[in-house]
Order: structure tokens, then C-alpha cells, then sequence
């Protein structure tokens, strides 16, 4: 259960990629925390800015992009702007990132014993049967025989390979642990299996968590609450019940009916319009062009956040 201390503060955090075409506003104004124990969701589709938000968490936003501003607190401290040295011992001590694709990632032609041991030396001082002990206690806790230890990555089915990452992920103890849609891209059994072993890690460790991904049906049964994203804005936050049960934002709702059901036939619903172009937002509401609720005050400045139900806001004019 998550306790009420802020492990992580996002303050109003701004990032932009400065293209040769202009600057692509990929996170606009993003205050987010995550408490003590806690699963945040970050959700939104694709190119609304999970990933740029996870990256600028680590301070490793990719070039053309730069954190323009905004704080980023861990357990209190801002770590924008602090000096490499710095930022790569809390980097590795207190943040773990399981990157998106991360089980591409692992080089194919290098052992897991070694790709596994090599993460934790840089950091640690283990050695020698410690280390390969250090290691089977890792694979054992995401739930993998030993004798993966040994074994090559394509020797490894995609859920398998997502473990190590995970396993990875958790060496070193991390205070928080960004998982960036650990289970993209695996099917669905695959999925529950990879999701259940965060779950268990999580709960096993007490980390707190933020898992990026674009199924509000994974994300119903993982988190504790959910952001939305839409267009680099977030719009609305809340307790995973409340937000299902009440989703206030039209954006949110068309993710929730965008839910597959077996009980109920519904046509697939498709929302008119485009995501605006991030170089060039409109005045007002960022979902102004898709909304279909929309009138003229949107059009006039960003909605602010208005409370709806306890710890749960919406970004949205109808209220
Ligand atoms: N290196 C870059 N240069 C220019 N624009 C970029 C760069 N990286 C990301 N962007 C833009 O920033 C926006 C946010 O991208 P980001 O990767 O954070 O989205 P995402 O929500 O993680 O998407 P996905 O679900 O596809 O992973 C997108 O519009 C993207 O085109
Ligand atoms: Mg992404």
C-alpha cells in the first residue's frame, strides 16, 4: 500500500525537441507524483509524450531535446540541471529504467550472466560467487530458472528476455522503477505473465513505480492511479477507480471504450481529427480539434485543473 510520502515530483515540466522546423512541444506544463509504494500509470497514444516525460525523469532526453523547464524531484531533491557525476549516482541508485523495446535491447552475442554482471559491477562492489549468487536471486525473483544464467538472449522467448530487463531493473534497489510499455509488443498471455512479475517485484521490494503504456485494460488491473496524456498535456489524474468508474475528460473516456469486451458488442469508435501539429499548438484546450464537446471557451486558454472527486483532476472546460 502506497504511504503518503512523495518519492517523485514532476513540476511543471516543459520539453522540447528544437527541430529544424521548429520546436516540437513535447511536454507541456507536466506536474505528476508518485507516492511511496506507488503504481502510476502514464497513458496517451502514441507521440503524446510518455516517453520524453520517463526520459527527462532520468535527465536523458534524446538531442534535439532539452528539459526548457519545470523540476524534477527525487525524495525531495531537484535534479535538473545537476552536474553529470551527480545525476549518474542517483541515476542508478534511486531511478532504474526499463526502456521502451527494452528486451531488443539486450545485446544477442553477449551471455545474460555477463549483460546481468556487468550492470551490477559498474555500480557495485560484488565479486565472484556473491555476484553469480547476486544474479540467481534476481532471475529467481522475475521468476526465471537458473539456468538462463548461461544462456544467450535469442535463446530466450520475448516474455523471458522482458524478465531479464526487469531483473535488471531492480539490481541495484532502486527507489522508483520507470518501465516505459514493459509489455508492448508480447502477446496477451505474455503479457499478464511479464505484468504479474512487476506486480510481484513491486510488492516484493516496495518500489514505486511508473508504467507507461496505451491499454487502459492492463492499466485497470496494475495501477494504483492513472495519468492521462494527450498532445503533450496531461488531462486528467486519478485513482484507478475513480477514474474508470468516472472518466470526466472526453479523451480519457474514448481510451476506456476503446476497451475490447466480450460481454458487451460495441462498434469500434473513431474519433474525427488529427492530434494537432506539437510544433504548433492551438490556443486553449489541446484537444480542442478532437473534442466533440467543444465550444467557443476552449478556443480561448488551457482549462485548469478542477477537482472532481478526491485526488482525482480533470483539464476540461464542461466543468
Ligand atoms: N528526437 C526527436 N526529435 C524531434 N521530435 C521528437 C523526438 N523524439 C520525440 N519527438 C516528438 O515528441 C513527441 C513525443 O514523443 P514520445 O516518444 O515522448 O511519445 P510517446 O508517447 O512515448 O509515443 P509512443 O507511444 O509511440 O512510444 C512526438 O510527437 C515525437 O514526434
Ligand atoms: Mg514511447
Amino acid at each position: 500500500m502506497a504511504s503518503d510520502q512523495k518519492v517523485l515530483e514532476v513540476n511543471d515540466l516543459n520539453v522540447h525537441y528544437f527541430t529544424p522546423r521548429g520546436a516540437v512541444i513535447a511536454a507541456n506544463a507536466v506536474n505528476l507524483y508518485v507516492k511511496e509504494g506507488e503504481i502510476v500509470g502514464l497513458v496517451g497514444e502514441s507521440g503524446c509524450g510518455k516517453t520524453t516525460v520517463a526520459m527527462s525523469i532520468l535527465q536523458m532526453v534524446s538531442a534535439p531535446g532539452r528539459i526548457v523547464g519545470g523540476e524534477i524531484k527525487i525524495e525531495g531533491q531537484n535534479i535538473v540541471n545537476l552536474p553529470e557525476k551527480e545525476l549518474r549516482k542517483i541515476r542508478w541508485r534511486k531511478l532504474a529504467l526499463i526502456p521502451q523495446g527494452a528486451m531488443n535491447s539486450l545485446n544477442p552475442v553477449i551471455k545474460i550472466r555477463e549483460q546481468m554482471e556487468d550492470g551490477i559491477t559498474a555500480h557495485e562492489k560484488v565479486r565472484g560467487v556473491a555476484l553469480r549468487d547476486k544474479v540467481f536471486k534476481l532471475l529467481n525473483d522475475v521468476g526465471l530458472p537458473e539456468r538462463v544464467y548461461n544462456m544467450f538472449p535469442h535463446e530466450l522467448s520475448g516474455g523471458m528476455k522482458q524478465r531479464v530487463c526487469i531483473a535488471m531493473a531492480v539490481a541495484l534497489n532502486p527507489v522508483i522503477i520507470i518501465a516505459d510499455e514493459p509489455t508492448s509488443a508480447l502477446d496477451v498471455v505474455v503479457q499478464r505473465v511479464v505484468a504479474q512479475t512487476l506486480l510481484d517485484v513491486k510488492t516484493r521490494l516496495g518500489v514505486s513505480m511508473i508504467m507507461i503504456g496505451h491499454d487502459m485494460g492492463l492499466q485497470a488491473q496494475m495501477v494504483d492511479r492513472v495519468a492521462v496524456m494527450y498532445a503533450g498535456n496531461l488531462v486528467e489524474v486519478g485513482p484507478v477507480g475513480s477514474i474508470f468508474e468516472h472518466p470526466y475528460h472526453p479523451y480519457t473516456r474514448l481510451l476506456i471504450d476503446a476497451i475490447p469486451s466480450t460481454k458487451q458488442k460495441k462498434s469500434l469508435k473513431v474519433t474525427e481529427g488529427l492530434t494537432h501539429d506539437l510544433r504548433n499548438p492551438p490556443r486553449g484546450c489541446c484537444f480542442q480539434f478532437r473534442c466533440p464537446f467543444v465550444r467557443d471557451a476552449c478556443r480561448e486558454k488551457p482549462p485548469a485543473f478542477k477537482q472532481m472527486a478526491p485526488d482525482h483532476f480533470v483539464a476540461c472546460v464542461q466543468y
